[in-house]
């Protein structure tokens, strides 16, 4: 996968040590899965006719996203042909990428049923980006982004690389670059699945016309809390969770228990639903 496109621009040479003597152990390799929806081409029209739609009638919402609109997050729930088969497929596609990636850690069995996801659309019109973040805030465990349209050019020349980070393990220069990054050159048609926690970014659009992606959150109970430090629930909810969640069903907001499920919609994956 290291192509000329995908390349990791790794400024540390792996090889060296750090002083005559000593060792340098690089631990860890963080899971990404990329895969290919066979029924992008025909899905194509249908999705953009609706995105476009909201565009226009959806003021958005601002995020990560700087010159581009983002959908408010409840994609999973929009009833406009072909968002469901997306996210039903998609989902199917981060169960698969959990069995994969957990060995046998994680049984086949443990993983049925619905999975808990928010989502939404981004239209990224010339000099869009995302300014770098993660999507561990409420307990996700895998984050996704699909790309619907991404214009016809030379696909270094377009701009908009997702760039993902080495972050996360507290050793960064304070106020610097993360050591160690890997640009992705999307295609479109593809999802790739990389986990909450992991700080990415999008490089600015250079092409013409919008560059149209979407991008999803999944939950699922057999897999660890996936909360950053820095966003644990706050006292009050760890001291007397029960209370806490008696008190947020009564007022209809958040549950902020460790461990709750995000809010969002339950989907079932493709799979899952046509052995049932
Ligand atoms: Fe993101």
């Amino acid at each position: 996968m290291a192509t000329l496109a995908n390349r990791p621009t790794d400024r540390s040479s792996a090889s060296a040590a750090p002083e005559e003597g000593g060792r340098r152990l690089d631990l860890f390799p963080v899971p990404v899965f990329i895969w290919k929806w066979n029924e992008a081409e025909q899905r194509k029209s249908q999705l953009l006719e609706t995105i476009r739609h909201r565009r226009a009638s959806e003021p958005g919402i601002v995020r990560t996203n700087r010159d581009g609109w983002h959908s408010d997050t409840d994609l999973p729930a929009w009833e406009e042909p072909g968002f469901l088969e997306l996210v039903r497929w998609a989902t199917a596609c981060v169960r698969q990428s959990s069995l994969i990636w957990s060995g046998d850690a994680v049984a086949n069995s443990e993983l049925l049923g619905s999975w808990r996801l928010n989502g939404w659309a981004n239209v990224n019109p010339p000099g869009g980006h995302n300014i770098s973040h993660t999507h561990a805030q409420r307990n996700w465990n895998w984050s996704a982004c699909y790309y619907v349209d991404l214009p016809d050019i030379a696909r270094e020349e377009v701009g908009g690389a997702l760039v993902l980070e080495e972050r996360g393990t507290g050793l960064r220069p304070k106020g610097g670059q993360p050591s160690r990054t890997f640009r992705h050159i999307p295609a479109e048609g593809e999802i790739i699945i990389f986990p909450a926690t992991l700080f990415h970014s999008v490089e600015p659009h250079n092409g013409p016309g919008d560059r149209v992606s979407i991008a999803l959150n999944f939950h699922h109970p057999a897999l660890e809390l996936a909360r950053l430090w820095e966003h644990r629930p706050r006292i009050w909810w760890r001291k007397f969770p029960k209370l806490m969640r008696r008190v947020a069903q009564l007022r209809g907001s958040q549950d902020w228990s460790a461990g709750a499920a995000p809010h969002g919609y339950d989907v079932v994956p493709l799979e899952a639903s046509a052995e049932a």
